[in-house]
């Protein structure tokens, strides 16, 4: 079917995480009392978007991944999205009692998350992200039209604070004493999801290291600088291994993770949700994931039928390779969906 963009077989992806728990360690207080200080607003695009192309972008071929994943564009350089006032709504929304109850999550991967606020308990930051004009611009530097690939996913909050030597373990559960170690083997990671758009909620003044590193297939490895206050990234996550790096200085370091997928529902999709399902309410995220999946669905079996009835109006034959192919891969695509959709409490 045209318009079906083709890939090379997904990749491999990273260590899976745990069962959900309960973060070990309380947050400091002081992060919810400086949030509390700020009087909520609704979202105003005019207001809270402060949007810029990044410097440059690298493209998948110079990452040696050419023909791999499902846009030419790998990663952005931080770019400016949000102004100053977002980001204190944001952490406002972030830091508040009812989000902090009920939607802080730890895994090994990552010690302190918070995730899926949903509209209800996060109406600034489910509306920025929802809004048209910051979508377009993260559509620009993907290199192609996405959406957010699910409410759950608005956003997933990385939340590291410093130790009392000065290091900042982020974003990371535990630090192997492999302080003098730069990478650390077991962070190396695929996302879960095609696109991710990374936003940094702290302040970054006197902050050294926190790159994010992306591995060259054959050896290698490229930085690219972390995001600074108000700043995003943009990355093909799912098809790029990467890890972020420690940090040091500064009092905390908070990043806000929202993830993308391809809008148009012929583009290949290969989200997966290993890295995810430990750390999530299974109920909203299964729900979220079957109704899109079975949407994009819909749209390319409808979409199919048209081209179907346009054929015998044009009196062309039926192709019969050509509609094998197309059942194929819809059946790879449930494949998928059936693999993913697993009880975690079997595991
Ligand atoms: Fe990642």
């Amino acid at each position: 079917m045209p318009g079906i963009i083709d890939t090379s077989p997904p990749v491999v992806v990273g260590p899976a995480t745990k069962k959900a728990t309960r973060p070990s360690n309380a947050l400091p207080k002081w992060l919810q009392d400086e949030a509390s200080r700020t009087v909520p607003e609704m979202f105003d695009a005019t207001k809270h978007l402060k949007v810029q192309d990044p410097a440059y972008k690298i493209s998948m071929k110079e990452l040696g991944l050419e023909g791999h994943g499902i846009s030419p564009n790998g990663v952005s350089a931080p770019f400016s999205l949000f102004t100053e006032d977002a980001i204190k709504q944001i952490r406002r929304e972030v830091f508040s009692q009812k989000v902090l109850e009920e939607c802080q999550y730890s895994s090994t991967f990552n010690k302190h998350m918070v995730r899926g606020m949903g509209r209800e308990r996060a109406p600034f930051t489910y509306d920025a992200w929802y809004c048209p004009e910051l979508i377009a611009h993260i559509s620009s530097v993907a290199g192609m039209d996405l959406v957010p690939s699910m409410d759950f996913e608005v956003a997933n909050i990385n939340i590291s604070v410093n130790d009392n030597e000065g290091t900042i373990p982020s974003p990371v559960a535990e630090d192997k004493g492999d302080k003098l170690d730069e990478f650390s083997t077991i962070h190396w990671h695929y996302d879960s999801y095609p696109f991710v758009c990374v936003v940094m909620l702290s302040d970054c003044t006197g902050m050294v290291g926190g790159e994010t590193a992306l591995r060259i297939p054959g050896g290698g490895i490229e930085k690219v600088r972390g995001p600074a206050m108000g700043t995003a990234v943009v990355m093909q996550g799912r098809y790029i291994e990467h890890q972020v790096l420690k940090a040091i200085g500064g009092r905390e370091r908070i990043s806000m993770v929202t993830s993308f997928r391809p809008k148009n529902p012929l583009a290949k999709d290969d989200t997966v949700l290993v890295g995810v399902r430990g750390i999530s309410n299974i109920d909203e995220l299964y729900t979220q994931y079957t109704e899109y999946r079975l949407e994009v669905l819909e749209e390319r079996l409808r979409l199919k039928m048209k081209e179907e009835r346009k054929r015998q109006v044009a009196k062309r034959s039926f192709d019969i390779v050509a509609m094998k192919k197309f059942l194929s891969e819809q059946r790879a695509f449930l494949d998928s969906m059936i693999t993913e959709l697993q009880d975690v409490n079997e595991n």
